[in-house]
């Protein structure tokens, strides 16, 4: 007899629970979509995105259409799945410490549904959670609801995700490992079986270990890329006092060294983005909670908003006072190719410049209407980059989107009221803008040509 195709369900259609059942529905696994937003629900289920993630909308469209993805606000749905995945949002609290309040809402609710189950349902954390909370919480909320022990009928992983905005379907297709955390073999061994079948020979290595260190692992990798970008921002600071020193060319050489590595290595504005300041935040606190004060991270951070900073700095250098100046603000997305603006750093350097007098302009090509449900009439909006410089007295570079990499000095020199730009990004080359005002992010002064 053939063996009844594995099933899964995915609780929370946000960014990674929708990418996830994307990705499955398209290796032919046949996946439940759950979210409590009807109006998100109802989007799916007409094949379109409700977020902007390159690929998404094309895998939607055709998991839709296969009725391999079936998207629901009825939890009850994933009685007849083998395994749910939790992809529900951990936002911060006041304190910068983790809010478990869907997760465990998610629990419950999952945990009536699968009361009166016979059989194996293996739960699965993939949501970032701090260490000890899949066996603590989860695991305490599940059993309460579910009115068994997790053991031989009910199976928990914690497993999390890596996947970056704007590349999330490629991660999730072509992961570098897969982290599973479980208290038993039984659990861990349906979880590698269901990867086996979505990966078939291209399987990536598998990391089988406690849930806590599964946990962990998501935050130290976080931890470790965003101190990253604090390290290059910290050496972009002082290359920047340097004449003749430029941060690209220090970031290449180091990065050559394999013990470095060159990627995550690009000075600019600060990062942002839902996750680090989020993860930082909760892993300093838990940290905190359980005695020991992580110093490095607190920097990390502290750098990371300092970075901002930086950039009002040279605007101010160059213009004098700020105040009643016009700055065109070039990019709002916290990276490219993304409509996202959580903890962008074009929000901090606009509300430093707005608290300056400055009348800020702004143009981005995805990432207007996100900003205006939460500036609203403080800036003003642009169509186009070249409506944003015109009559501007300076130009701040913030997202490195291709369409400003485009950009040459005459466009400013055209536009613009004076051709002051920085170049926080590092976008363009230094010796082409040469010719106008032009400050970047670790960038040295020019050397004068003596001799
Ligand atoms: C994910 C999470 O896994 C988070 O822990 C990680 O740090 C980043 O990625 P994300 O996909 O960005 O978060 O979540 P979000 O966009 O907030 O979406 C969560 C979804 O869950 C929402 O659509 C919400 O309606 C839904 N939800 C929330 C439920 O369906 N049930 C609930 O009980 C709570
Ligand atoms: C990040 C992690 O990379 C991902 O593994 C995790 O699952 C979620 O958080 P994401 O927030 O989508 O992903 O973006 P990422 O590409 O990591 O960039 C984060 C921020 O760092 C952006 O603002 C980006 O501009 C900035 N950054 C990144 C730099 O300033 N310099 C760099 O060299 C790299």
């Amino acid at each position: 007899m053939k063996s009844r195709s594995e099933t899964v369900s995915i609780v929370g259609m946000g960014y990674v629970g929708l990418c996830t059942a994307a990705t499955f529905a398209s290796r032919s696994i046949r996946t439940v979509g759950i979210d409590i937003d009807e109006a998100r629900v109802e989007q799916i289920r007409r094949g379109k995105a409700p977020l902007h993630e390159p690929q998404l909308d094309t895998l939607l469209k055709q998991a839709v259409k296969s009725k391999l993805l079936e998207a629901t606000s009825d939890i009850s749905r994933a009685f007849g799945t083998d395994t749910t995945f939790l992809t529900v949002g951990t936002p911060s609290q006041q304190d910068g410490s983790i809010d478990l309040s869907y997760v465990k809402n998610a629990c419950e609710d999952l945990g009536n549904v699968l009361r009166e189950k016979r059989g194996y349902h293996l739960v699965v954390v993939k949501s970032t959670v701090v260490p000890g909370t899949t066996n603590g919480t989860v695991k305490r909320f599940l059993e309460q609801s579910v009115g068994k022990k997790v053991g031989s009928e009910l199976g928990l992983c914690a497993n999390p995700e890596f996947l970056k905005e704007g590349t999330a379907i490629n991660d999730a297709l072509h992961p570098d490992k897969i982290i599973i955390g479980s208290n038993d073999k039984k659990s861990a061994n349906r979880l590698k079986r269901l990867y086996r079948k979505f990966y078939g020979p291209r399987l990536p290595p598998v990391i089988l270990t406690s849930p806590e260190s599964a946990e962990l692992v998501k935050y130290a990798s976080n931890a470790f890329l965003a101190t990253k970008v604090s390290f290059i921002n910290t050496v972009a600071n002082i290359a920047q006092q340097i004449p003749g020193v430029d941060v690209g060319t220090i970031a290449e050489a180091i990065g050559l060294d394999p013990r470095i590595g060159g990627l995550f290595l690009k000075a600019g504005p600060g990062y942002g983005g839902s996750c680090f300041h989020k993860d930082l935040q909760a892993l300093i606190n838990y940290s905190k909670n359980n005695g020991y004060d992580s110093t490095l991270f607190r920097a990390t951070e502290e750098t990371n908003e300092q970075q901002s900073n930086k950039v009002v700095d040279m605007a101010e250098a160059l213009l004098g006072s700020l105040s009643g100046k016009r700055v065109a603000v070039l990019g709002l997305a916290f990276k490219k190719d993304t409509d996202d603006i959580r903890e962008a750093s074009s929000l901090r350097v606009i509300i430093q410049l707005k608290k300056k007098g400055v009348h800020v302009i702004a143009y981005d090509p995805m990432a207007i209407p996100n900003t205006k449900k939460q500036l609203a009439d403080q800036i003003g909006y642009a169509d186009n980059p070249y409506s944003a410089l015109k009559g501007a007295d300076c130009a701040i570079i913030l997202t490195e989107w291709d369409e400003f990499v485009k950009l040459k000095p005459k466009d400013f020199q055209a536009c613009m009221k004076t051709p002051n730009v920085v170049d926080a990004r590092r976008i363009f080359d230094p010796e082409e803008f040469s010719q106008l005002n032009y400050v970047a992010i670790g960038l040295g002064a020019r050397r004068s040509l003596r001799d």
